[in-house]
């Protein structure tokens, strides 16, 4: 599958520079690939989650287009694009994302009880993958007791669960400590290697070593890193 953006960018409302607008992302092009992690580097505040959101069909692009292969996102209704999203995107958010009354197992199983999709097998499916990432046993433990390695992995566990085509993290190894830092991104890396299009925006150097292909985001312009 191909994940394309064309010319995509995006105006937010603020004061800035004599202006009432400025552009967080602007005129992005990209082409991401099944079986590829593509890093996406940049300084704080230079439009990656930004991407990342129009990327995963949570933020409309006041430019351009976002095409998984021939499907246009925002040409689609509010409620088809969240069931499209559902099924090809898993979203590794920025900080933390878990549901703090749910347990692990059932943060992990959140995607299909929201489209009713709660069948025995999603359930071993969900046991496999927190096996997978190390935190199995801790299955029926609250969020607020996980540390944040370990709840990192609950995020990308559940980003899984719905086998999606596509895999958006936003600095998915910040504040972790060298050894999660790997188990995060090994685990990402084998994800890419199964034939999944895997992007991930970060300040996190160890990332390189893991990427196929790197960007550089300044002031929300993209540029390859050859
Ligand atoms: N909803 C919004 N309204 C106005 N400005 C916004 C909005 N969301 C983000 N911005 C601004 O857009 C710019 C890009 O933000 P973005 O979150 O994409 O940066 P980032 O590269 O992900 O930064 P970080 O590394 O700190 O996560 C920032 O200046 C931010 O303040
Ligand atoms: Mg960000």
């Amino acid at each position: 599958m191909i994940l394309k953006a064309e010319s995509v960018g995006r105006r937010f409302f603020r004061k800035r520079n004599g202006s009432n607008f400025f552009y967080a992302v602007q005129d992005v092009a990209l082409t991401l690939r099944s079986g590829q992690l593509v890093a996406l580097f940049g300084r704080s505040g230079s439009g990656k989650s930004t991407l990342l959101n129009m990327l995963s069909g949570l933020l409309a692009p006041s430019d351009g287009c976002v095409l998984l292969d021939n499907t246009n996102l925002y040409q689609m209704e509010d409620g088809a694009l969240s069931q499209f999203r559902n099924e090809h995107f898993g979203v590794i958010p920025q900080g933390q994302a878990a549901l703090q009354s749910l347990t692990v197992l059932e943060n992990v199983l959140l995607p299909c009880t929201l489209f009713h999709d709660s069948t025995p097998q999603t359930e071993a499916r969900a046991m496999a993958l927190l096996e997978q990432t190390g935190i199995g046993d801790l299955r029926d433990v609250r969020p607020s007791e996980l540390s944040g390695g370990e709840m990192r992995r609950m995020a990308i566990a559940r980003s899984l669960i719905r086998n999606p085509d596509v895999i958006l993290a936003d600095e998915p190894t910040a504040d972790l400590d060298d050894e999660n830092t790997k188990v995060v991104l090994k685990l990402l890396k084998t994800v890419a290697e199964q034939g999944k299009i895997v992007f991930i925006a970060t300040h996190d150097k160890d990332t390189f070593d893991y990427a196929d292909a790197v960007y550089h985001m300044d002031a929300g312009k993209i540029k390859k890193e050859e």
